[in-house]
């Protein structure tokens, strides 16, 4: 890994228990993830994840959604919070606030989301017992460049678990996080590594767009 690689800073959006956040700061201490992690900002004060990061000498920040008038006060003093840390990438790690079109126009092509789903679909919340309650086979998560539409953006990586028999919302969630855990970290380090290519509304890593068939869990 060169220094310039080991440079990319990114900022962590979390709304409470953080564990992709977890996982990701994990990567970064093992070395499987070259980059600076500048600082985890959360809306909410008493977010699990912003203790833990804090523990582990990770910048903090809230920006409480409470303290503003309406969505737009709130995204600007979010992203005026945000470019006070100069990032390269924004992760939504968990983050539970819609998100403006002008804040999601400000940070295009720099601004991740994961998504327990296969987009798209399922969006929006409840997505685990959605996906049980329409009886599909095979469910998963998403990490996807955000745009303005909600949970909608171009793919980056896709993870995909079985529905079992006797699955309810809690093993089916717990198994799809699994996965989230796996790939946020992945498709972070090709951003990181300056793998991603934006070409037609597609994302590439390299010249190809290669399938985690791998990542199918048992
Ligand atoms: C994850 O399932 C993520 O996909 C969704 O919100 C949840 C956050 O969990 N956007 P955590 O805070 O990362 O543990």
């Amino acid at each position: 890994m060169n220094s310039t690689v080991a440079r990319c800073s990114i900022v962590i959006l979390i709304s409470g228990r953080g564990s992709n956040m977890e996982a990701l700061l994990a990567a970064v201490a093992r070395g499987d993830l070259p980059v600076r992690v500048a600082a985890v900002i959360s809306n909410r004060p008493a977010a699990q994840g912003l203790a833990s990061a804090a523990a582990q000498g990770v910048p903090t920040a809230v920006v409480d959604h409470k303290a503003y008038a309406g969505r737009e006060e709130f995204d600007a003093a979010l992203a005026a919070c945000i470019d006070g840390y100069a990032p390269d990438l924004v992760i939504l790690a968990g983050f539970m606030r819609i998100l403006s079109e002008g804040f999601v126009r400000h940070y295009e092509g720099r601004l991740l989301n994961i998504h327990p789903s296969l987009l798209p679909a399922f969006p929006g919340l409840h997505t685990h017992q959605r996906a049980l309650d329409e009886g599909v086979r095979i469910h998963g998560c998403t990490v996807h460049f955000v745009t303005p539409a909600l949970d909608h953006g171009p793919v980056v990586v896709q993870a995909a678990v079985p529905v079992l028999d006797g699955d309810d919302e809690a093993t089916l969630a717990a198994r799809v996080l699994a996965q989230e855990h796996v790939v946020y970290p992945l498709a972070v380090r090709w951003f990181a590594e300056g793998r991603l290519r934006l070409a037609g509304g597609r994302v590439f890593v390299d010249a190809e767009r290669p399938i985690q068939a791998a990542l199918i869990a048992p």
